[in-house]
């Protein structure tokens, strides 16, 4: 199979943690015959660094030309004083927005290995945690608009909308239902409709999208502040979750350390159709950039998601996903997931265990 993925490192840890995930991408190619082609893009802080603009045009090409998209992280300190359309973080939401992806999943799941370094209880963590966040990624308050900051009453005032439209939440709904009969079968979909407008009409159409196409899957619905508290009350209740743009943004981070570290997890944002675009969900980890210490097995992992999703390649997905476990297995550990009787690594060498299990 021919493959062209295009290459967005970004800023901190970002480009330690793409060369591991290309070295992995390079290793299933050779061992299962596949073509790959790689080409680099600026994105974040390095674009702007170089161009002025956290989203070169160029970028946006570069990625519409490709099959598939690797991120590493966006964002760091030395651009913090820039604002809006202006930052590193502006880069990545654009992209997401020309792309088309609405859909982000972010799959949650505790590796037995890591057991000990998850942070709940042991009789919760027994119960196991296997959830997936379905998060809307191209609209809602992060695009709404009005946005921005005016004075009302001589005062500084700033405002953002919360915004969906049917479309929008329908086809988002789709996504969860479809995930969860691959799945257990259960949707949880989260919102705030005791108070937001858009809240009700999301679960309006949540619940007759489901009535109508998907009457095999479990519905239930629930207020995020609740769902906040359930998530590490008892995680094991849940099996697909489905939220919008900035619950989903925060309840993913929720679910994804609890399993034990924001390191290790994956996420594949797609759209209707054209490229998808894989990266770790979590950030640039400014403090630890440029020291290999970080941990790139959620990027690792965002390789297998890139294999399963953009080109139907499940066995090579699995022999990705198998070769992490296994290095776990074999008590490997960057920093931020060891645990006592560990071997701690370095972010080189974690890739270089998982190649050699491929
Ligand atoms: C994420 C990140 C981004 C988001 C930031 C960096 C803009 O937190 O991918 O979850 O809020 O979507
Ligand atoms: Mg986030």
């Amino acid at each position: 199979m021919e493959m062209r993925i295009c290459l967005l490192a970004g800023d901190g840890i970002g480009p330690e943690i793409m060369e591991q995930g290309v070295r992995v991408l390079e290793t299933v190619a050779g061992k299962f015959g596949h073509d790959m082609e790689f080409t680099d893009a600026l994105i974040g802080g390095a674009a702007i660094d170089k161009t002025g603009d956290p989203l070169p045009q160029e970028t946006v090409e570069a990625c519409k030309a490709a099959h598939a998209v690797l991120l590493g992280a966006v964002g760091g300190p030395r651009w913090d004083n820039l604002t809006g359309a202006e930052r590193p973080e502006a880069g990545l939401l654009g992209i997401r927005k020309a792309l088309g992806l609405f859909a982000n999943l972010r799959p949650a799941k505790l590796f037995p290995e890591l057991a000990s370094a998850c942070f709940l209880r042991p009789d919760i963590v027994a119960n196991g945690i296997d959830v997936m966040v379905v998060r809307e990624l191209t609209g809602g308050i992060y695009f709404g608009t009005p946005a921005g900051e005016e004075t009302r009453d001589g005062l500084r005032t700033a405002f953002n909308t919360m915004v969906y439209n049917e479309e929008e939440v329908r086809r988002i709904a789709r996504v969860a239902f479809e995930a969860a009969r691959k799945r257990s079968g259960r949707v949880c979909s989260v919102d705030k409709a005791n108070v937001l407008a858009v809240s009700r009409l999301w679960r309006e159409i949540v619940t007759a999208t489901h009535a109508d196409e998907f009457p095999d899957v479990e519905l239930s619905h629930m207020y995020v502040d609740n769902a906040a508290m359930q998530l590490v009350r008892d995680p094991s209740q849940f099996d697909v979750i489905v939220t919008g743009n900035l619950f989903g943004d925060i309840l993913s981070d929720e679910a994804s350390v609890i399993t034990g570290s924001i390191g290790m997890l994956p996420s594949a944002s797609l759209g209707a159709g054209g490229p998808g675009l894989f990266e770790p969900i979590h950030g640039s980890a400014p403090d630890i950039a440029g020291q290999n210490k970080a941990n790139p097995l959620a990027t690792i992992l965002s390789t297998a998601m890139m294999l399963r999703h953009s080109f139907g390649l499940e066995k090579e997905a699995e022999a990705v996903e198998g070769a992490v476990q296994q290095v776990l297995k074999a008590g490997y550990r960057t920093g931020d997931i060891m645990d006592q009787g560990g071997t701690l690594v370095g972010c080189n060498t974690m890739g270089n265990l998982v190649n050699e299990r491929i």
